[in-house]
């Protein structure tokens, strides 16, 4: 049945290892496919790990082991068999036997109430129709033939009658079944879905590209089409990959549930991911209810949507519905408002940073993306102008996905004016006219002039009385911007010996107001030393790893003194945060500033030294999950592992407590189906105010 010969031909003898070995070795190859299979079905179909990684690594080398030795019972559904051996030189031609068709679109209300309306007038039936919905997943679609339960084609949609055969790049990945998870399977089934990148593996990859001069994806969807379209099974391997079904192409000799919802489950069964977001609901008001929730909750997922599917849930009504030309009537798609648009780059403006870090920042014709205006976006650094041969002038195309910064990711060269101009990096600082530096092998060029420059000298300042850091409420960025620009402060120490009337004069600043302010700058005094060296701004130390240091060495003196060695045995801290942290501590002005801060009187409690298996949390799991308004999960995670807790990343039976966040999804549902203890970000907050961490 497969179209092209594949590697993992079969023994003659099928999928059951041949007779002339022991029965021992045969019966163990067979316990440890089925052991290893479940595995990765906990793993990455249902996000529940069960086997710890250790003993998964054990049964593999087990049965790699008795492949080598006894190559007889080597079989292609094999758990060891997922990349193939050798690059091909072109994909095969596959017919899909029943077409893979699309989907009409819907764009508003309106092309949503006139679908429905169709299909009532259709039936010429009053009853309410019952639809189910899925999230609309931004990736490719798959068609996936399974032969008396073991995988033996897959195939892209191509034109809908004829793809590609991209069996060997599907088999590597891990949330696809070789073998489906039941004997009772029928002897031809066909499983369609989307292959797709999650976002943040999306993100990872693109970090990665970036950092080695590589071209990144555009977006996901062009992610999981480039990595499906090697001819290297081991490149595709290396590419986070999920699957996802959403429906059957055929099945024969066997009886499927008379509910589309009903055979998603059945699929899951058999070892697929089906989305968990998916629901039954009654009539149109339930499909535009359905829209609402999943368009707002669409931030917080792990991957793209670009709209919800609905489909009549009924197979026997779906059948008497049947199809147009290139789509079924049962179905719609009702698109999100896209995400991406083209505009004007009218110009590009130079920012410094705290740090020096000079950024292109694009000014552009505002445009209305994904639900919002958009009127800045960020050109990152100049290789990323480079890359993109980006001029001003230039039609560009701008994205924005879920409350990642903007970003232009395509320029429209054909629409490219004659007058286009090229992007020139400034010389020297455009703040302060200090020599740029680019150091080699780091994409960042920044501004040498350190606390001479007054950009960087402003957002340290504003760095320093941030609500995570001294928390001096009152004093917003345009009041430090004055500050500095009227030559009343230099450094964040001179906040201390500001004068009443110094403040009072400030544009917009009545007596009042500023004498509030001083108040608060003289309450800023009592801190924590995590906020006190989080307020330094070292480079790359944020909120978390500031706690780590502080539960470390518990005293500042000791942490200005720790050399190298003493520092990368923090928790969080390597190589390049501890050599920052060095180079902070040995720099005579961060020295002078440092014991001026604590000579005016800046103080915090004494902090008691906690071995590492009496941190309260020690022993425990937590789960992260969901949006969190104060701060970032890897942020609450970072302060979990401060307490000694281990963060995971699925919910599991072993899973001691779980901090959920807004939209938080399917990992809070299980919680709560397991008993476990669900915080909320209050909760959260409080429990790190419990154990002496003030987030505030
Ligand atoms: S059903 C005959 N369900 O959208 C109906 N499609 O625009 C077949 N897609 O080619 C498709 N998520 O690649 C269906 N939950 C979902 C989907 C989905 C994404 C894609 C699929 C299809 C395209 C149609």
């Amino acid at each position: 049945m497969a179209d092209q010969p594949s590697l993992f031909d079969e023994p003659a003898s099928g999928s059951s290892p041949s007779d002339d070995i022991s029965s021992d070795v045969k019966q163990e190859v067979l316990e440890l496919h089925a052991q290893l299979n479940q595995a990765n079905y906990q793993y990455y179909v249902l996000d529940d790990p069960q086997l710890p990684d250790a003993e998964y690594d054990r049964l593999f080398h087990r049965l790699k082991g008795l492949e080598t030795e006894f190559p007889e019972v080597l079989t292609s559904d094999s758990p060891t068999q997922r990349v193939g051996a050798t690059a091909l030189s072109h994909f095969e031609q596959v017919t899909h036997e029943v077409p893979m068709l699309s989907l009409d679109n819907a764009f508003n209300e309106q092309d949503m109430l006139d679908f429905n309306r169709r299909i009532v007038d259709r039936l010429k039936q009053s009853e309410i129709v019952e639809y189910a919905c899925e999230p609309k997943l931004d990736g490719i679609a798959v068609s996936l033939l399974y032969e008396n339960g073991r995988l033996i084609r897959a195939a892209t949609r191509g034109d809908g009658s004829v793809g590609e055969n991209i069996t060997q790049n599907i088999r590597t990945i891990p949330s696809i079944p070789l073998k489906l998870l039941s004997s009772d399977v029928p002897p031809i089934l066909e499983v369609r879905g989307e292959v797709y990148m999650p976002t943040t593996g999306f993100e990872a990859f693109n970090k990665k590209a970036l950092a080695n001069n590589e071209k990144p994806f555009v977006n996901p969807r062009n992610a999981a089409a480039g990595s499906l379209r090697q001819l290297d099974s081991k490149i595709t391997a290396a590419r986070p990959l999920e699957f996802c079904c959403y429906s059957l192409g055929r099945v024969e000799g066997a009886t499927l549930p008379n509910r589309h919802s009903e055979i998603l489950k059945q699929f899951s069964i058999w070892g697929f991911k089906i989305n968990p977001e998916m629901q039954v609901v009654n009539g149109i008001e339930g499909c535009m209810d359905y829209y609402h929730q999943l368009a707002e909750k669409r931030g917080s997922l792990a991957y793209e949507i670009d709209g919800i599917v609905f489909k009549v849930d009924d197979i026997a009504i779906q059948q008497a519905l049947g199809f147009t030309g290139r789509a079924p009537r049962w179905a719609i798609a009702h698109k999100f408002p896209a995400q991406e648009q083209i505009t004007l780059l009218k110009d590009v403006e130079f920012q410094v940073g705290r740090t020096g870090a000079i950024t292109p920042v694009a000014r552009l014709e505002p445009v209305f993306v994904g639900g919002v205006t958009v009127s800045n976006a960020t050109l990152h650094n100049m290789d990323e102008i480079a890359r993109l041969d980006v001029r001003v002038g230039d039609t560009v195309v701008i994205r924005r996905a879920g409350d990642v910064i903007p970003q232009i990711v395509n320029v429209v060269t054909s629409k490219r004016p004659d007058h286009a101009k090229q992007i020139q990096f400034p010389q020297s600082c455009p703040v302060c006219d200090s020599h740029i530096e680019r150091v080699e092998g780091e994409a960042v060029a920044r501004c040498t002039g350190g606390l001479v420059c007054a950009a960087q000298r402003k957002e340290a300042i504003k760095h320093f009385a941030s609500r995570k850091a001294m928390d001096i409420d009152g004093l917003g960025d345009k009041i430090v911007e004055q500050l500095v620009d009227e030559g009343l402060i230099e450094s964040f120490l001179d906040l201390y010996s500001l004068k009443l009337a110094d403040v009072a004069n400030l544009e917009r600043m009545a007596e009042k107001s500023a004498q509030n302010l001083l108040d608060s700058i003289n309450v800023s005094k009592q801190t924590t030393l995590a906020k006190f060296l989080y307020a330094l701004g070292i480079r790359e130390v944020g909120v978390a790893t500031a706690q780590n240091l502080v539960n470390h060495f518990l005293d500042l003196k000791v942490l200005v003194k720790a050399d190298f060695d003493a520092l990368i045995e923090v928790d969080d801290v390597g190589p390049i945060v501890a050599q920052h942290i060095l180079n902070f501590f040995s720099e005579p002005h961060n020295q002078k500033i440092i014991d001026g801060l604590l000579n005016i009187g800046i103080s915090w409690p004494k902090i008691e030294k906690v071995a590492a298996d009496e941190l309260p949390l020690n022993g425990r799991t937590f789960v992260v999950t969901g949006t969190l308004a104060s701060m970032g999960r890897d942020e609450a995670k970072q302060y979990l592992q401060s307490l000694g807790a281990k963060v995971a990343g699925s919910v599991s039976a072993k899973t001691n407590g779980v901090v959920a966040g807004e939209k938080a999804g399917s990992k809070l549902t299980k919680a709560q189906d397991l008993g476990i203890d669900v915080m909320d970000e209050a909760a959260f907050l409080a429990l790190l105010n419990g154990h002496g961490i003030q987030h505030a």
